[in-house]
């Protein structure tokens, strides 16, 4: 056999250009007539969609808000959105929610969804989604940052030194860096093992914490895996823990979890850490407990009001606090892989069956579809926003993704790759990235 035959590459057939793979709509023939228009999906409140964008631009026309609550979103977006992202800046209570006309799924960009009343979202027809996991390193990371500040006074010691303050000889050092603490044996307590709470755990070990954990909503066994230890109540954690670090969702049951009588049980001079929830802990015990030295320090990144303000809180005037604006999951990686994630959820409700063609419906207990809101037909997706919903209806369209490798991460399965810092024109879209809509109310609207 010919050796140098053998050497030469095979040749694959070659690939079309990434623009060129949007030439084959995956939205399927269009028909003879009008354009049909798209189903609109507005961010509540936020501005920026250079993100979710090149996800959604193919199937939807999107709008942002930048709205801090309903009476600041403009009319369109109320009877006309289908889909809706938002951040944690704004409430969704059942009156908001009731103001949605054609609303189907709503998407939390973050894991928490206190924020919005997901039983009468259910009770509507409206699927919520939530993106869990996005930022789990990055909020387990901070947490030990915030232990690791409060043990070795990392913190106040740099303030001391950016204030100009010398420090030479052990006594100055001593009363500079009072209270700097050892860990290696001291008990962290963790308040909710799950996807955080069992990341900082697995941090807190190296660190020479003795890791115990409550959390009543876990099966045995758990801890054997993981190799720390169970407590079944919070009592006993709060009893035997050094430190206790909250890390569990905040629900009707567990607000103010941290008040008054509870911190009695703590052991006197503990440490405490919240980057769970503000609603958590109640400030004013908090507040009085430092204080009086009950707990030594304490550092929170999430507060019962937010936006924080430290100046108008019952936390004031407390020296040994550290506070930091609800930034635990942010990292440039963690922020964008979170709003790809939203995004790809919306595109699945656009283009699949709600809620099971759903990966994250955190209501699906209450969401029924012979609910109040009728079934929503996207026209393009004959069967889509709760049809039987295959991803791609056109085969051809189909067989195009999987010849480019079809989509491997798990945040974008259901859409080609994007880039985007270059935005995919498509022959049947008259969208771009400048199409985004503000539909913020204008500020001389009716309604206030
Ligand atoms: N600060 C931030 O930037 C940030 C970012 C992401 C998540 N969070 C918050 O962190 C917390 C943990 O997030 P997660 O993704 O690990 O959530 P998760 O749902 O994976 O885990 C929460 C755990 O808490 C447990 N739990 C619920 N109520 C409890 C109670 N009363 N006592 C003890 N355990 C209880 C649940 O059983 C669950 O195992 C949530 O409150 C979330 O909102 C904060």
């Amino acid at each position: 056999m010919d050796q140098k035959k053998l050497l030469q590459p095979i040749k694959r057939p070659r690939l079309e250009a990434p623009t060129s793979m949007y030439q084959v709509s995956i939205r399927g023939p269009i028909p003879n007539g009008p354009m049909q228009p798209r189903p609109l999906i507005a961010l509540l409140d936020g501005r920026d969609c250079s993100v979710e964008m090149p996800i959604l631009k193919d199937v939807a026309t999107v709008a942002f808000c930048d709205a801090q609550s309903t009476q600041e979103i403009h009319e369109k977006v109320l009877n006309e959105a289908v889909g809706a992202l938002m951040w944690h800046t704004i409430t969704l209570s059942k009156e908001d929610l009731e103001k949605f006309k054609s609303l189907r799924v709503i998407v939390r960009i973050g894991s928490g969804y206190d924020n919005l009343d997901v039983k009468a979202a259910g009770d509507f027809g409206i699927a919520v989604c939530n993106v869990p996991g996005y930022g789990v390193e990055e909020v387990a990371d901070s947490t030990v940052c915030l232990i690791l500040n409060l043990y070795r006074r990392t913190y106040w010691l740099a303030n001391q030194v950016k204030e100009g303050k010398k420090i030479s000889g052990p006594e100055q050092l001593r009363e500079a860096a009072q209270g700097s603490a050892r860990i290696r044996g001291d008990t962290l307590g963790i308040v909710g093992l799950g996807r955080v709470g069992t990341a900082v755990a697995l941090r807190a070990k190296v660190f020479g914490f003795n890791v115990i954990f409550y959390d009543p909503y876990l099966h045995d066994g758990v801890e054997k895996s993981l190799g720390i230890t169970r407590v079944y109540t919070l009592q006993d954690l709060l009893f035997q823990s050094d430190c206790v670090s909250l890390h569990c969702n905040l629900n009707e049951h567990n607000t103010h979890l941290i008040n008054d009588f509870t911190i009695k049980q703590m052991r006197p001079g503990a440490f405490l850490i919240n980057t769970a929830r503000g609603g958590l802990v109640d400030e004013h015990a908090l507040a009085a407990a430092l204080k009086d030295g009950r707990i030594r320090a304490a550092a929170l990144d999430v507060h019962e009001n937010e936006p924080f303000s430290l100046s108008t809180s019952p936390l004031k005037d407390c020296p040994n606090l550290i506070c930091t604006p609800h930034s635990a999951f942010y990292s440039e990686q963690s922020v964008t892989e979170l709003r790809e994630m939203a995004a790809t959820e919306i595109r699945r409700a656009i283009v699949g069956r709600i809620p099971d063609g759903l990966r994250n419906c955190v209501n699906k207990e209450y969401f029924t579809t012979g609910s109040v809101r009728p079934p929503y037909a996207f026209p393009g997706y004959p069967e889509g926003m709760n049809g039987a919903g295959y991803p791609f209806p056109n085969p051809a369209a189909a067989a195009a993704v999987a010849a480019l490798g079809g989509v491997h991460s798990t945040t974008m399965d259901q859409h080609p790759a994007v880039s985007h810092s270059t935005p995919h024109s498509t022959p049947h879209s008259t969208l771009s990235d400048s199409s985004i809509h503000n539909m913020a109310k204008p500020e001389n609207s009716e309604v206030h």
